[in-house]
Order: structure tokens, then sequence, then C-alpha cells
């Protein structure tokens, strides 16, 4: 099934972590449904040849690197932005780090940094975005996970980064929704050829996660971007504060077991 086309004729976005991934993704099936679209995150490497995608599909796109740990550098991207769209009405957050480390060997940095990027990164982008979302009225959607709805082993840095999150949607979403700003999220379980499953799930953790998935199979990045149009969309109009789960019913049944172990517990 499809959508209708051009859902979103005519709205500027700004999706960081656009250049690769489930981001990517969501980059493109915005511009394919009428968006203009802007792309951040470290390298140009992974973002000018989505931009060009983008361009081709007849769309304007903006290729703009930041790091999201850098206020300064987040709000220069945001009006750079801005600047060439003429606006912004659609925020994606999903730059993201993530790497396995049980919580007795993970470092403090470890910890910081990705509650950095995740956590605070997203805090940047938000604060960036307020004052041209509240132009016209948007829409701010966040890249979150499920492994914090339960006692993820070698996740405490990102489950803990992730219900941040949350948090920060629940909170946004009563502070924002008389801006006529709508802030929700996407929760996704394992998504097939993305850096995240290649990072967490081995051979043997992906037949787990697909053998406990009641729809017996890997997400798709295509299940995320069709997510992800919907709530940017007038069909979420009145969806506020709410973090969608696109994980095929996995975070009912899974074992937390299922991911790969890192690497220390695999040599212990
Ligand atoms: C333990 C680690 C580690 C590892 C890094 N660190 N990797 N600790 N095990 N495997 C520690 C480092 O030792 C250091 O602490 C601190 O983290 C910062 O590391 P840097 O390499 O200096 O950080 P940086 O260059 O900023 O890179 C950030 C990063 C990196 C998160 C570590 O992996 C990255 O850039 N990732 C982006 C892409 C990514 O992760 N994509 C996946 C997203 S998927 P010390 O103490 O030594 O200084 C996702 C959810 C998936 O988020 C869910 C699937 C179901
Ligand atoms: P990915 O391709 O690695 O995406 C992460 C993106 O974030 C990259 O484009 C990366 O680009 C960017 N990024 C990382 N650190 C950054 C920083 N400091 N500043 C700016 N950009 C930064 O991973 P993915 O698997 O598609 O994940 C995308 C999102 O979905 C993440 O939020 C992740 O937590 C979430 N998620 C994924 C899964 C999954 O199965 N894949 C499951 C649940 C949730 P640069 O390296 O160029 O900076």
């Amino acid at each position: 099934m499809t959508f209708q086309p051009n859902l979103l004729q005519g709205q500027r976005a700004f999706v960081t972590g656009g250049g690769t991934g489930i981001c990517r993704g969501i980059a493109l099936e915005l511009a394919r449904h009428g968006c203009d679209v802007a792309i951040t995150s470290r390298s140009s490497t992974h973002l000018d040849p989505t931009a060009d995608e983008i361009r081709a599909m007849g769309r304007r796109a903006v290729a703009v690197t930041a790091d999201v740990r850098d206020p300064q550098a987040v709000e220069a991207a945001v009006a750079r932005t801005a600047d060439e769209l003429g606006g912004i009405d659609i925020l994606v957050t999903g730059a993201a780090g993530n790497f396995l480390c049980m919580a007795e060997h993970l470092s403090p940095n470890g910890f910081g940094t990705v509650v950095d990027i995740d956590l605070k990164g997203t805090f940047h982008c938000a604060k960036a975005a307020l004052p041209y979302l509240k132009r016209r009225g948007g829409v701010m959607l966040n890249i979150s996970a499920t492994l914090h709805y339960v006692g993820t082993p070698a996740q405490l840095h990102v489950a803990c980064a992730k219900a941040g999150v949350d948090a920060l949607t629940r909170v946004l979403a009563v502070e924002w929704g008389p801006y006529g700003i709508r802030v929700n999220g996407i929760a996704p379980g394992p998504i097939a050829d993305t850096e995240g499953v290649r990072r967490l799930l081995d051979d043997a953790s992906t037949q787990r996660a697909v053998e406990t998935t009641p729809l017996r199979r890997l997400g798709r990045i295509r299940d995320v971007t069709d997510a992800a149009v919907f709530l940017c969309s007038d069909a979420a109009s009145f969806i506020a504060g709410h973090t969608l789960v696109v994980d095929g019913g996995l975070w009912l049944t899974a074992s937390r077991d299922a991911f790969a172990a890192p690497p220390e517990v695999a040599d212990a």
C-alpha cells in the first residue's frame, strides 16, 4: 500500500542524520511527498549524494554539516536552511550514536557521548528550530527506540538517552502545542540494512529477533518512513506527545538478551 502522493507539498523539512539509514529514508520520503529538505550530520560524504537524490526528484535540498552536540553549529545549520528554503515546517531529529557495552565497562565519556548526541542534540535542534516552526505551526518528530521499555543489557547509555528523548517529546508537545507545533516520536524496532542493526545484532541475534517478533520479520526502512509521513501529515493533526512504536510487536514479547553480546562479554 502507498499513500496518495504529495501529502506534504510546499513544506520545508530539516532532518538530522539524514544522509544515512533510517533518516536518509525519511528525508527521501518527505521529498517524494513534496517537501524541500535539508539534511545534516557530521560528514558531507553521506549528505551530498542524498541531497543530489532529493534534487533529482525536483525538490530543493540543502546539505549542511553540523555536530548536533554543538548548539552554535546547529543554530547556524538551521538558520542556513531557513534562509535557503524560506522557512522550516518539519524538524526530524534522528542523529544518534550507539555501541554495545555493559554498564560495568562503560566510561563516563562513553555514557556522556551518547547522551550528548541523542538527547542533548535533540534539545539543541528543538531550540534552534523553534523560532521557524512557530511562524506558521509545524511538526517535530523525534526518532527514539524501544530499548528503554525494558532493561536491555549493554544499552544503558542509549536507553537513558532515548528515555530522555521520549520525555522531551511529551513536555514539548505540551509547551509548543499552543504554537500549533505537534511534537511526536517514532520508536523503531530493529530495522534491516541499517547501521543500528549492524552494530547491535549478529546473525544469531537477528534470527532470534525475527522469531520473537509477532509479525516475524525485521523492520524495513519503509515501515519507518511511512510512519514518519503519517505523523508529519494532516492525517495526524490531533496527535501530539505520542511516540509511535514501529517494531512488529517485538517490544511486547522480546527477551532483551536478543542482542549480540558485546565483545567484553563474548570474550569472558
Ligand atoms: C565502549 C566505546 C565504544 C565501544 C566508543 N566508546 N565506542 N566504549 N565500547 N564500542 C567510547 C570511547 O571509548 C570514548 O570514551 C567515548 O565513547 C567517545 O568515543 P569517540 O569515538 O571519541 O566518540 P565520537 O567520535 O564522537 O563517536 C561517537 C560514537 C560513534 C557514538 C562513539 O560510534 C559514532 O559516531 N556513531 C554514529 C553512528 C551510530 O552509532 N549509528 C547507530 C545508531 S543506531 P573514552 O572514555 O575512551 O574517552 C541506534 C539504535 C539502534 O542508535 C537500535 C537497534 C535495535
Ligand atoms: P545511522 O545510519 O548510523 O544514523 C545515525 C546518523 O546520525 C548518521 O547519519 C550520522 O551521520 C548522524 N550522527 C551521528 N552522530 C552525530 C552528531 N554528533 N552530529 C550530527 N549527526 C550525527 O543509524 P540508523 O540505524 O539509521 O539509526 C537512525 C535513527 O534510528 C537513530 O536515532 C537510531 O537511534 C534510531 N533507531 C534505529 C534502529 C535500527 O534498527 N537501526 C532501531 C531503533 C532506533 P555522521 O556520521 O555523518 O555524523
